[in-house]
């Protein structure tokens, strides 16, 4: 099971028992309407089916825990090809500006290419969305094309805004060797 410590939070896969509180945070317009897939509202049960699907090994998924609580979640997607992943991910909304999407993503870049051999990482935002724009810049990632996408939880279409990382323009950048602590 693999474990990441950053400085101030822990990545571990998620456990059912995650669901409650996963589902009270995310169960939040303001999240939900920045990702893809989210619904909303978003039930524990839906959160557990979310967990279920995991095992088809699509999606890596990490829960970020803050002195064990759970605060957000974020994601390695497989479903460009070999050696490519998409990150998705969210912040509870007590948690926001304070640094854990940053510091959770730089690690989840970091297992990536280092676990997980990967040789690209690609994400988007929707193009409403400054604040993570401003999380995938401290990232590194290089802008590359927009797109339209849906939100389930809008239930409309919107414009994407699409990033791109290599191994190298990662391991290049001042945070790289810092942004954990230690993998198990
Ligand atoms: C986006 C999100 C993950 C950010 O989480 P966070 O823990 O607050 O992020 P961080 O604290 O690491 O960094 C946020 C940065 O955005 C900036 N920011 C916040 N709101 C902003 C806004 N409206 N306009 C511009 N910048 C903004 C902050 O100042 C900070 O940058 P700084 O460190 O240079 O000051 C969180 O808001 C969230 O979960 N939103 C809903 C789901 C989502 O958007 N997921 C990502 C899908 S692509």
């Amino acid at each position: 099971m693999e474990q990441i410590r950053t400085p101030r939070l822990l990545l571990r896969p998620s456990l059912f028992e995650d669901a409650t509180r996963l589902s009270e945070l995310s169960s939040d317009f303001d999240i939900s309407r920045m990702t893809s897939r989210m619904p909303f509202p978003n039930p524990p049960d839906s959160v557990r089916q979310w967990m279920a699907s995991l095992s088809g090994g699509e999606e890596l998924a990490h829960v970020a825990l803050l002195n064990n609580a759970p605060i957000g979640v974020c994601s390695h997607l497989f479903r460009q090809g070999p050696g490519v992943s998409e990150i998705g991910y969210w912040v509870g909304k007590p948690y926001w500006g304070r640094g854990f999407a940053t510091e959770m993503l730089r690690a989840l870049i970091r297992s990536g290419f280092e676990i997980h051999g990967l040789d690209k990482i690609t994400i988007r935002h929707f193009i409403d969305n400054p604040a993570s724009a401003r999380v995938i810049a401290k990232c590194g990632f290089v802008a590359t094309h927009r797109i339209t996408g849906q939100s389930r939880a809008r239930g409309t279409a919107t414009e994407l805004q699409n990033y791109k990382l290599s191994g190298a323009q990662a391991r290049a950048q001042s945070w790289y060797a810092a942004a954990w602590y230690a993998a198990e």
